[in-house]
């Protein structure tokens, strides 16, 4: 089994991973960062949603918003989110390996590192060329993600925090000369400890880039933070912006 097909991870870590604290801060970047801006009614890609922290928020707006995500207890989250907030989703339960839907988005975006989860080059690859034929000519993709120079410039050294009931601790670990990484979770509530790990690969601004411009992706550029700001030594993340060209294919 791939570490990402592991539902007691998404289930026993979900609110340290998911905490609400990160949704306040998806809820404020939905209404405020101009790369984030759609018009009503825009078709949204959410590419691995999650318990949609950024979905909802975007549905609120009036996007017509599909979440897409392997794990059906995350988008069993999503779906009590958005009936919480009385907005809607189109929810799928898809690999995004697998996930193409032609011609038919304005905008899709991948957030809080979903893109990269697979240790082949080839299956990210897919990823974005799937996504690349199901945005509308003109249509946009938005990544964001930890970047290589960020873990680079702030560490990603191990730290304890307390969390409800108990510590969380979490020990990141470069792989394989800095093509990947991985973070160790430690959960301890009372007497009983859990553990986990997620694993990502590691991307510079330039690697992805060229990523993206190998799927077919003009218009390529980067930002570091949600306000468009440079990507330079004060990113805060590595956000790259792609558009599906105005081309048929
Ligand atoms: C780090 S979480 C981010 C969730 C969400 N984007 C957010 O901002 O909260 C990564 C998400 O990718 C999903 N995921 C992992 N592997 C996947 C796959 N092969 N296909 C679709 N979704 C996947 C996970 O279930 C999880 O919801």
């Amino acid at each position: 089994m791939e570490w990402f097909e592991n539902e007691t991870l998404w289930v026993d870590f979900t609110e340290v991973l998911f905490s609400a604290g990160r949704a306040d801060e998806a809820r404020a970047r939905v209404a405020s960062s101009p790369l984030l801006r759609v018009p009503a009614a825009a078709a949204v890609l959410d590419l691995g949603c999650g318990p949609g922290a950024y979905a909802i928020p975007l549905a609120g707006r009036g996007a017509a918003v599909t979440g897409v995500d392997l794990s059906a207890a995350l988008l069993k989250r999503a779906e009590a989110g958005a009936a919480e907030e009385g907005v809607e989703l189109r929810l799928v339960r898809a690999d995004m390996r697998e996930f193409v839907e032609p011609d038919r988005f304005d905008l899709a975006i991948s957030m809080y590192t979903s893109f990269g989860l697979f240790a082949d080059h080839d299956d990210n690859m897919r990823v974005l060329r799937n996504v690349r034929a199901s945005l509308k000519p003109g249509g946009r993709l938005l990544i964001d993600l930890y970047g290589k120079e960020i873990l680079a410039r702030d560490g990603g050294l191990p730290h304890v925090r307390d969390v409800e009931g108990g510590t969380l601790t979490v020990r990141g670990t470069i792989l394989g000369d800095w093509e990947r990484f991985r973070d160790d979770f430690i959960l301890v509530r009372g007497d009983r400890a859990r553990t986990a790990f997620v694993e990502h690969t590691l991307y510079s601004a330039s690697e992805l880039k060229a990523m993206l411009v190998e799927a077919g992706f003009t218009e390529v550029e980067c930002f570091g933070g949600f306000d468009a700001e440079p990507f330079d030594n004060h990113a805060r993340r590595l956000i790259v912006r792609g558009s599906r060209g105005s081309d048929t294919r």
